[in-house]
């Protein structure tokens, strides 16, 4: 990415940040279990330091930081001010003592090698600039038994939360075709491609696992459209290039595609996320592997 294009996209994450902030709630429930399958796949456990990288509104950074306890702790890191101040914020609120914030770049860490058990990225490394220099550096800051984890979307055709509203808005406007490695939600939605960066990146054991879930919460059509034109900056971008007469018509026709998704006051949309793992060293690839494979497998 060109400087440029790095700044309109930061500047984009920052606008996102107070709409991020205003349904954070939300947010934490409905991608909860993206949040559970990185705490399960990075092994993290009571008393250890983990580095969350891109925690944007604060996950998993603020849920890990319950679960290593008071004897370890949580490096939330993002590179856009707005998500860091309103994650501060948070974690004053409820009072969690082991977290500590650094605003800062994947690409660039700046932190010691090998200062944390464990790293891990949620929905945040399609964003990264030069994804092989960020894994890289993951890797460097983590310890030699060390394990980094990320959580990207899966297919888009597999993720309705998305489509439904895309497919249908990219009917009113002219798209340009798209960059396949541009930074955007589905940039390693094909299976193998953030395992292939991962290697790159020269970690070891790179394992892929596909996680389905149900995206679900208790909220209207109504709230769902409001919530998705404001969180995303793609959306605020496409929304403002359609003519202002078309804008009911827009809306009518994503209501019409999403309406199997809302049933009885409730939003259910089916979900698919690739959680990618590795491991710093081949070396570290102990009995650890086995047990948790058993463990998954009974
Ligand atoms: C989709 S949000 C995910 C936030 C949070 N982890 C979550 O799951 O709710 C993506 C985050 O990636 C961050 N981001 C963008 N560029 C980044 C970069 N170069 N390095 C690290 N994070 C980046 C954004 O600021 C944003 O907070």
């Amino acid at each position: 990415m060109i400087p440029e294009e790095q700044k309109k996209a930061l500047d984009s994450w920052q606008l996102s940040a107070r709409y991020w902030d205003k349904y954070r709630a939300l947010i934490a429930k409905i991608f909860a279990p993206l949040t559970s399958g990185l705490v399960d796949e990075a092994r993290i456990k009571v008393g250890q330091r983990i580095l969350d990288i891109g925690g944007g509104t604060g996950e998993p950074a603020l849920t890990i930081s319950r679960i290593v306890g008071p004897t370890g702790s949580v490096m939330y890191t993002d590179p856009v001010a707005g998500m860091v101040e309103t994650t501060q914020a948070e974690a004053a609120r409820r009072g969690l003592a082991n977290i500590h914030f650094t605003q800062c770049s994947a690409d660039e860490l700046p932190f010691a090698d090998r200062t944390f058990d464990a790293a891990v990225g949620r929905l945040s490394a399609m964003f990264f600039v030069d994804p092989v220099k960020a894994v890289r550096e993951a890797l460097r800051v983590i310890a030699e038994n060390g394990i980094a984890s990320f959580v990207v979307w899966g297919p888009k055709e597999a993720n309705p939360f998305f489509s439904a509203v895309t497919d249908v808005i990219d009917r009113f406007l002219e798209v340009p075709p798209q960059d396949p490695d541009a930074p955007e939600t589905f940039r390693f939605a094909g299976p193998g491609k953030l395992v292939g960066v991962l290697e790159n990146a020269g970690a070891k054991n790179v394992i892929e696992h596909r996680l389905k879930f149900q995206i679900e919460a208790p909220i209207s059509f109504e709230q769902f459209w409001q919530l998705r034109t404001e969180m995303s900056g793609t959306l605020r971008e496409k929304m403002a290039g359609i003519v202002p007469a078309q804008l009911p018509g827009v809306k009518q026709a994503v209501a019409d595609a999403a309406r199997r998704y809302f049933v009885s006051g409730t939003m259910s949309f089916p979900a698919q996320a690739l959680i990618v793992s590795a491991r710093k060293s081949a070396a570290s690839i102990l009995l650890d592997d086995f047990a948790h494979f058993q463990h998954k497998h009974e």
